[in-house]
């Protein structure tokens, strides 16, 4: 692989800043200063320092964010800011939302440029499971509840149940589904003739948001967390 490229997917530098440090000498391939970012390198094998840092190769990007209202799941709206807008540039261009949460939902989302995981965490095949806390209109009466976990005709004709349904107020709760159908919570709700008026996203698989990010924060997932989303794909 080129260094320049190495550099870049590694998230240090861009590839014209990376043929500039090296014209400056300020890159290393096993201890040897290298004067051209166009060299190729073995990325597994070769240590790299850029700027005196050793540099850990990064094939894929993985960000957890804590979303905001009012963002768009995508990384092109004209009408809204869009999720990616929150990131730092370099990754903004290289990553996509791995499913989508409405633009007034809160909480974790899921960002990577590995096309793959992201295909298999959203299949339905796999029922990864992701749970919301809500907050509603109206008390939930035990009919409802009952409803919401045996299933409802959302729009479309189609049947959707409550994977798990934990109410800890009449009008506050975890639902937790394995599917992800257009706005399907708001849809179970207003099927039972109530309104959602809350609603944050708290673990998605076997991630679990972080409570130290704030809205609109968001950090790279630890390689703990990256293995448990690719057991959970089956990769
Ligand atoms: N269900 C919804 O209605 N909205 C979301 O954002 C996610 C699930």
């Amino acid at each position: 692989m080129r260094l320049d490229r190495f550099l870049s997917e590694s998230g240090v530098a861009t590839r014209s800043e990376a043929s500039r440090a090296a014209r400056r000498g300020e890159i290393t391939v096993n201890g040897s200063i290298v004067r051209s970012a166009s060299v190729s390198i073995r990325e597994d094998e070769d240590r790299v320092c850029f700027r005196g840092e050793a540099v850990a190769y990064r094939k894929n990007v993985f960000v957890m964010l804590n979303k905001p209202e009012g963002y768009v799941s995508a990384t092109e709206d004209k009408n809204a800011p869009v999720v990616t807008a929150l990131l730092d540039e370099r990754d903004a261009k290289r990553v996509f939302p791995c499913g989508r949460l409405d633009k007034y939902t809160l909480g974790l989302m899921l960002l990577t440029d590995d096309g793959e995981l992201s295909h298999r965490l959203l299949s339905p095949a796999r029922h990864v499971a992701k749970k919301y806390y809500y907050r509603i209109a109206a008390p939930l009466s035990a009919d409802d509840a009952e409803r919401l976990r045996t299933g409802v005709y959302i729009e479309g004709g189609h049947f959707c149940a409550a994977h798990e349904l934990e109410l800890t107020g009449e009008r506050e709760g975890y639902i937790t589904l394995t599917e992800g159908r257009y706005h399907q919570i708001k849809q179970m709700l207003y099927a039972v003739g109530n309104e959602i008026t809350y609603l944050e996203r708290v673990t998605f698989g076997p991630l679990t948001l972080d409570a130290s990010l704030e809205r609109g924060e968001w950090r790279y997932l630890t390689d703990d967390e990256v293995a448990a989303l690719y057991s959970a794909a089956g990769l």
